[in-house]
Order: structure tokens, then C-alpha cells, then sequence
């Protein structure tokens, strides 16, 4: 399966922050937002992905991520010249998919829980047309809102409704069938110009290869697409990794758990910033015998 990471649009609701970066590069408490939905397809088992991004925007990703060969992955870089739409992606990205199936990511969302993973690869495992995820929100008339039966299969999807019939909103994480690029091709642009992502699922759904697969109580799923939701997210995160000492969306961590780096490309890694917390961490996963026992026995700090 490939990947893709949309990181479009022009940030308009968080300026003036993204007055001269791009939305997808700003912190989330100690990353760039970018590295989250990174590490998502990369615990997908995707070690192939095109990033999408602005013409004027594009380059601050390769010179973040380079070609991926750091993380035992392949990074390809792509313009979308104007913001027309998510679905737009496929159609971009036609070449890069190829002949396999694809997972696109939209490079604002957050996604965190225990067996993510295999979730992830199941979903990849079973694919037959379109796999969403659904997760509950109190505000779903800001999503892509999902409508299930009693058995809570998807009979319907809506963008953006003004009366909601569910709170399930259809995450930024979508998982398709190859014959998604023809379906993007067809797909016919909506009232305000662009190819619209609930619009491609809608016609899987007309095809009765459309399903979702509900994230639950276990789960975080955040975008952050205003100032309070990114602040949040970076609460998250900080909350988390101070707790627990682990980290959430550390791509040199996802890429030597998932044996795409060896232990010594993982400690090299960390080497090269080690006068920094995230650089002795990637070292302490090498040197301890996982992140729990190497945390543990460090000794007290004084006082
Ligand atoms: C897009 C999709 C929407 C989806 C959301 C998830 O909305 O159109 O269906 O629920 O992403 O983040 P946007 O964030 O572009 O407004």
C-alpha cells in the first residue's frame, strides 16, 4: 500500500502563524505537526509516500524530511498548484500509486491509542473500495459526518451538515482501493470548484464498498485547524510524553520499532542531537531494552 500526506490549503484560520510557514510545519509541543500523520502510515506498515503540498510550501517538507532514507522509508514530494480539494490528491498522485492500493492522511490530524496499529493494518489487510474511520465529536457539524444502522454499518455521509444526524465524523484518514484514481478522475468538482472527499466516498458508498471502522474511548483524534485546537493537541502531547515518558509521533521511534532502521541507524540518529531530550530518547530505545526499562532506571534528580 502507498501513501500520501496532504499537507495543503493556505492555513487561513491560523494567521497570522502561517503568514510565511506552512501550516503543517508548525509545533506541536516539541514536533512539527507533519511528523504525526508521518508516523501514522509509517505504523500502517507504508514505507512509500508522496507528500502534497503548495507550490510555495513544498520545499519546506523536502528540507524537513529529505528522502526519507533516514527513516528506511521513500519520501516524494508533489505540488497541488491551487487548493482543489482533498480528493484531488489521487489524481495528483496517480503515478506515485501505481498499481497498489493507497492510505492519504490529511496533514493536520492527530491520531493516538493503544493497538492503532493493528487496526490500521487490518483495515489495510481486509481493503474493498473505501475504508474510513469514524471517531466522536461534540462539534460534528465541523466534519464529514457518517450515518450508521442499528448494526452500525455506514448508510450515509454528509460534509459539513448544519443538523447532524450522528456525532460521528469521518476522520482525515482514508484508506482506498486502486481504482480510486479513476474514481477521483470522474469525480465531478462541487459547487465551490473542488473534488470533494466526502463526494469520492459517497460514490464507494453508492457501490456498497464503503465502510468505517469506529475509533473508540481509547482512541485521540484531533485536527488543528484553529489556534485553540492546535494549542490542545500540543497539551496532548505534552501531557502524555511528561506522564509516560514515551513519545507520540516520533518518526525515528515508529521507523526502529517497525524494522525499517536497525538499532544502531536508530542511536546514530539520536546521536546527532544529543544535546537535545528527543535525541537521548532515541538513544535511550537502543541502549535500554525499550523505552519503559531505559526510562526507569534513570536515577532521581537531585533535590
Ligand atoms: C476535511 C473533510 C472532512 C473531514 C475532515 C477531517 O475537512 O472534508 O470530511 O471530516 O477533513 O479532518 P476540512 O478539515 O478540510 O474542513
Amino acid at each position: 500500500m502507498k501513501g500520501i500526506i496532504l499537507a495543503g490549503g493556505s492555513g487561513t484560520r491560523l494567521r497570522p502563524l502561517t503568514g510565511v510557514v506552512s501550516k503543517q510545519i508548525l509545533p506541536v509541543y516539541n514536533k512539527p505537526m507533519i511528523y504525526y500523520p508521518l508516523s501514522v502510515l509509517m505504523l500502517a506498515g507504508i514505507r512509500d509516500i508522496l507528500v502534497i503540498s503548495s507550490p510555495a510550501h513544498l520545499d519546506m517538507f523536502r528540507d524537513l524530511l529529505g528522502d526519507g532514507s533516514r527513516l528506511g522509508i521513500r519520501l516524494e514530494y508533489a505540488e497541488q498548484k491551487e487548493p482543489n480539494g482533498i480528493a484531488e490528491a489521487f489524481v495528483i498522485g496517480a503515478d506515485h500509486i501505481g498499481d497498489d492500493n493507497v492510505a492519504l492522511i490529511l496533514g493536520d490530524n492527530v491520531f493516538h491509542g493503544h493497538g492503532f496499529s493493528e487496526l490500521l493494518r487490518t483495515a489495510a489487510a481486509r481493503l474493498d473500495g473505501c475504508a474510513l474511520f469514524g471517531y466522536p465529536v461534540n462539534d460534528p457539524w465541523r466534519y464529514g459526518v457518517a450515518e450508521l444502522d442499528a448494526d452500525r454499518r455506514l448508510t450515509a455521509l454528509t460534509e459539513k451538515p448544519t443538523e447532524p444526524v450522528s456525532n460521528i465524523a469521518v476522520t482525515g484518514l482514508y484508506m482506498y482501493s486502486n481504482d480510486v484514481v479513476r474514481m477521483a478522475q470522474e469525480l465531478v468538482p462541487s459547487d465551490r470548484g473542488e473534488l470533494e472527499i466526502t463526494d469520492l466516498n459517497k460514490a464507494y458508498l453508492a457501490q456498497g464498498r464503503a465502510h468505517l471502522a469506529e475509533l473508540g474511548r481509547g482512541f485521540v483524534w484531533l485536527d488543528m485547524g484553529t489556534h485553540d485546537s492546535l494549542l490542545e493537541a500540543g497539551h496532548y502531547v505534552q501531557i502524555l510524553e511528561q506522564r509516560q515518558g514515551i513519545r507520540i509521533g516520533c518518526v525515528e521511534e515508529t521507523a526502529f520499532r517497525m524494522g525499517y532502521i536497525s538499532a544502531e541507524q536508530c542511536r546514530r540518529l539520536g546521536a546527532e542531537q544529543s544535546s537535545t531530550e528527543y535525541g537521548s530518547y532515541l538513544v535511550s530505545l537502543v541502549e535500554g531494552d525499550g523505552v519503559y526499562e531505559a526510562r526507569a532506571r534513570r536515577t532521581a534528580p537531585a533535590g
